[in-house]
């Protein structure tokens, strides 16, 4: 028996896309695999009256239970209207690599989801990408297509170098496949070491500077499919306030650099319409959890310091709906 989004009160990202691009902001999509992962989520995102995406990756399925996790979001719509400001909520599988997997999530309550096909062949890209666009929309489920390969970790694929998008294949790309939003390679990549410090420069504080995104290939890109919702992926910033927390506190963090906040700014107010952010989270969490520890060698209730990595990570995603992604008031 399959179960519909509709069913579980969420929406999919077609009408928030639209809005999100024509009012320069993007929507925030944070990964959860625990209940306070997606706690933090909601009460940042009703605090701060923010759409969002729930991503779940093909990780935190095997982590948590796709059962549970889809109950969780089924929760997660109740819970807001308890809190007493309803905002629009998308559960979103990230980094689908098989139509069998976007299959399973379209038929177990997703309201959208991701085919990165982008380590294929370009034609098999296309294959794939169409095959889950049909039965996607056959059921109302957006789709997000990748074009372009980011550096990093993804799941079980570790990427060396990234290869940027090219501006020429994304029209093809999206009259052939009929995805709903694009993903996009311009310098971005997965996890929290994205540059190392001696591929950055220093600026006159003594802040290390990564190179810019390749905002030149993003202009290009929007010239050919104009207004058509645009996703970035590996938006994490890295703060160095956690990297240093973590390390005062017993951690052993090699150092490393995201990307800043202003660039991603600049993007969320062109065509850019989702960020995804997940390794911010996780540097939030484990700071937290270890000062608590640190400090209380004695404790040992887990809710005494997922309490307070919950607190940390709420005040993290409230920043980045407010000051980075732009999308506080628009639910
Ligand atoms: O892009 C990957 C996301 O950060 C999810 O990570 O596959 O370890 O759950 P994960
Ligand atoms: P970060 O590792 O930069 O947080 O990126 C997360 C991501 O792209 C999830 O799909
Ligand atoms: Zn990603």
């Amino acid at each position: 028996m399959s179960i519909s989004y509709k069913d579980l009160g969420l929406t999919n990202s077609k009408e928030l896309f639209q809005k999100a691009v024509d009012g320069g902001y993007a929507i925030p999509a944070y990964n959860f695999n625990n209940l306070e992962q997606l706690q933090a989520i909601l009460l940042a995102c009703v605090e701060t009256k923010s759409p969002v995406i729930l991503q779940v990756s093909a990780g935190a399925r095997k982590y948590a239970n796709s059962t549970l996790l889809r109950n969780m979001a089924r929760g997660a719509v109740e819970y807001v209207k308890e809190l007493g400001f309803e905002i629009p909520i998308v559960l979103h599988l990230d980094h689908g690599d098989t139509f069998e997997l976007c299959k399973d999530c379209i038929d177990n309550g997703f309201s959208s989801v991701m085919i990165d096909g982008s380590h294929h062949s370009y034609e098999k890209n296309i294959e794939l990408t169409k095959q889950v666009v049909e039965y996607a929309h056959a059921h109302g489920v957006t789709v997000e297509g990748e074009l372009g390969v980011l550096a990093g970790v993804e799941d079980d694929v570790v990427a060396e170098e990234s290869t940027y998008t090219k501006p020429e294949e994304v029209e093809d790309f999206v009259k052939r496949t009929g995805v709903d939003s694009l993903a996009i390679s311009i310098g971005t990549s997965h996890g929290a070491h994205k540059f190392t410090p001696e591929q950055c420069t220093k600026n006159e504080d003594g802040v290390l500077v990564p190179p810019p995104l390749k905002f030149e290939i993003l202009e290009e890109i929007e010239k050919r499919i104009p207004g058509f919702p645009i996703v970035l992926h590996g938006s994490s910033s890295v703060p160095v306030e956690y990297i240093d927390m973590i390390n005062d506190n017993g951690g052993a963090m090699k150092a490393a650099v995201g990307i800043p906040e202003e660039q991603l700014r600049k993007a969320a107010a062109s065509a850019v319409c989702k960020i995804n952010i997940d390794s911010d989270g996780r540097l939030a969490m484990t700071a937290a959890v270890r000062k608590v520890l640190n400090d209380n060698p004695g404790e040992f209730d887990p809710r005494k310091y997922l309490g307070p990595a919950r607190d940390e990570l709420k005040k993290l995603y409230m920043h980045k709906n407010i000051n980075v992604l732009g999308s506080a008031n628009k639910a």
